[in-house]
């Protein structure tokens, strides 16, 4: 029996990276998964590898276009998981964006409006329509992606990390706020990982030997992968995580314990 056999859940972002490793071990785990993403050539090249692989996990990927920072895209999700399976149990809203590496006095106006409508007013948003619902149901996981920079800030990515630290401070406010409700919040802070963001956060071209010297820096001496942070929001979105709510959990190596 999958660990989220039977659940439906909503996943942002999972054309790709980390979301679709998420995608990808939810329905493993017997979720029923929109796989919501703005890149449609990805979305739906995803769904087709998920549904090669997984024949009798019971789960299933259907692709959805999704624009996180339109609000009726956030409607049109809810309605499609109701009417399609009866109900929506998880929201993972991993969908984010950064600018290149850059010090901070350089980032443009329009970067900068870019982080705050992906990373953070898509939070405004999913909440406002997606939370009623699951207040309603009396149950729901909300999981958002974060990222250890929400904590520890780098230079050349200050303004991301921001964002990430506004999704932390958000994800405890809404967990103390709806947990009388049955609803859990939890964010996932993943360490840098080789997905299409890379470039952008390093500022230097993925190199075998940029990625040793930064594996160094890592108690556990790699990047993350996209699996370890699928692992984690399996974990998070399950019944096993029943009492877990508010937490931002490094994914990391440890590299936040240095
Ligand atoms: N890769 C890293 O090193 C790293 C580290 C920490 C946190 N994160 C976070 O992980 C999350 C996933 O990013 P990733 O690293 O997998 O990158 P990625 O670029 O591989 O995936 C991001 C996905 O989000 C989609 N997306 C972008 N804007 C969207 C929008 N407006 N609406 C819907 N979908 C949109 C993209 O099309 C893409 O498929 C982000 O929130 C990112 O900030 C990444
Ligand atoms: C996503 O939606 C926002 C406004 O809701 C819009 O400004 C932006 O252009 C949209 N992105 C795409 C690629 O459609
Ligand atoms: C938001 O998405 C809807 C379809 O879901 C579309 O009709 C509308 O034009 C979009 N709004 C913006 C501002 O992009």
């Amino acid at each position: 029996m999958g660990r989220l056999e039977g659940k439906i859940a909503l996943v942002t972002g999972a054309g790709s990276g980390f979301g679709a490793a998420i995608a990808d071990g939810f329905v493993s785990e017997g979720a029923h998964v929109l796989v919501a993403d703005i890149a449609v050539a990805n979305g739906v090249e995803i769904v087709k590898k998920i549904e090669a692989k997984q024949g009798d996990s019971g789960g299933s990927a259907t692709f959805l276009e999704f624009n996180v920072t339109n609000r009726s895209d956030w409607e049109k999700g809810l309605e499609l998981a109701t009417s399609k399976f009866g109900k929506l149990d998880i929201v993972v809203n991993n969908a984010g964006t950064t600018y290149k590496k850059q010090p901070s006095l350089e980032v443009s106006e329009a970067e900068f409006d870019k982080i705050l409508a992906v990373n953070v007013k898509s939070i405004y948003l999913s909440v406002s329509v997606i939370m009623p619902y699951f207040v309603q149901q009396g149950s729901g996981v909300y999981l958002g992606t974060s990222s250890v920079a929400g904590t520890r800030v780098r230079p050349g990515q200050v303004f991301y990390g921001g964002t990430k630290g506004f999704m932390n401070t958000v994800t405890q406010g809404l967990a103390a706020e709806y947990g009388p409700a049955g609803v859990r919040v939890n964010s996932i802070c993943p360490l840098r990982g080789a997905t299409g963001l890379l470039e952008m956060f390093s500022g230097v071209p993925d190199t075998p030997e940029e990625r040793a010297k930064f594996a160094l820096s890592v108690p556990l001496r790699r990047m993350s992968e996209p699996n370890d942070i699928a692992k984690a929001a399996v974990y998070l979105a399950s019944d096993e995580a029943a009492f877990v709510t508010g937490v931002n959990l490094p994914v990391d190596g440890g590299r936040l314990a240095v």
